[in-house]
């Protein structure tokens, strides 16, 4: 694992004190990436606690699991999409998990390899795949969605406000000629977005690159699936740990922990989302737009 991979995961002082790992408990880490969190989680659950993590990219685990090498025997680490959280953890034969966590969205390991296509900055394939063995790419979308289907992706998922200019400019180059890569696309983006409109320190195709990345990875449905199955999975006690990166997943995490309080399933641990200190945004530009929010499963 290379030096720039090393980030220290978002929020990490924060997660462990809502999320309470102590030794012989079950953890799920159902994003485990680049093994961050799970690395300190492991270390606070021995002896006698299992760490399940989980990542839908096979890449990242087999980075995980070198990272968490010391510590084997402690963790088992699963390759799928955490909107089968209930199969995996049927499968495992585990009855009753004590925290679960969800660090949403991408790694920096991701963003930082070129190859992957998530990058603004870096020239790469129109890829955006978190599961390279899908179909969907991303540039799948940018070939062949109509103009007012791209104009209703970038809405919804970007929530752009050019997004109809947007959506005609991409469709105007790809008339002219094919677009191949992540900085191709991004300049048709850029030039579609009024000056006046743009923010200094964010890349004016941001939004439309989310919109892309959330559609070819249903990203929104998943989250919101397995969400809704955390209170039948965890122990009476059980925490709940989620870190969104934009409003669309933070809305997801808000709504449904604030219906299971109203069902008197949960306790909500977060009055309000916490964020990142400055410290740590100075560190990791990217915890900047990062909200955790966490509950309780309810004892009887
Ligand atoms: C922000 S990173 C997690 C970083 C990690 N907490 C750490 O400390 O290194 C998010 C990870 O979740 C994975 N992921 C996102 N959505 C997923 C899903 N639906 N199922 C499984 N893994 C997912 C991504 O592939 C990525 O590796």
């Amino acid at each position: 694992m290379g030096e720039r991979f090393l980030h220290r995961p978002a929020l990490l002082e924060e997660v462990i004190e809502l999320l309470d790992p102590a030794p012989g408990k079950i953890i799920v880490d159902a994003t485990i990436g680049g093994g961050g969190h799970a690395e300190e989680i492991l270390r606070r659950i021995s002896p006698g606690g299992l760490l399940v993590g989980i990542d839908r990219d096979k890449e990242s685990l087999e980075i995980a699991h070198q990272r968490l090498r010391s510590l084997e025997g402690q963790f088992k680490l699963i390759n799928k999409n955490f909107r089968n959280l209930r199969e995996i953890i049927l499968d495992l034969e585990i009855r009753g998990i004590d925290g679960i966590l969800f660090d949403l969205g991408i790694s920096s390991i991701q963003m930082e390899t070129k190859e992957r296509g998530f990058s603004i900055k870096n020239t790469g394939p129109l890829d955006m795949r978190m599961d390279r063995n899908q179909y969907l790419t991303a540039k799948v979308l940018v070939d062949t969605l109509t103009e007012e289907e791209l104009s209703c992706l970038i809405r919804d998922f970007g929530e752009e406000r050019f997004h109809r200019r947007v959506a005609r400019g991409i469709v105007e180059a790809r008339k002219r000629s094919q677009i191949q890569t992540t900085d191709e696309l991004a300049i048709v983006i850029s030039k579609n977005i009024p000056y006046s409109s743009r923010r200094r320190k964010i890349h004016p195709a941001t939004r439309t690159f989310q919109a892309l990345r959330i559609k070819v990875n249903d990203e929104l449905s998943a989250l919101e699936e397995v969400l809704n199955e955390t209170p039948e999975l965890l122990k009476k006690g059980g925490r709940l740990c989620v870190i969104s990166f934009h409003s669309l997943e933070d809305r997801i995490a808000k709504n449904v922990l604030k219906e299971f309080r109203a069902k008197g399933v949960f306790d909500i641990l977060t009055k309000k989302p916490l964020r990142a200190k400055d410290e740590e945004v100075s560190g990791n530009p990217r915890v900047r737009s990062a909200k955790l929010r966490a509950a309780i499963k309810k004892q009887d």
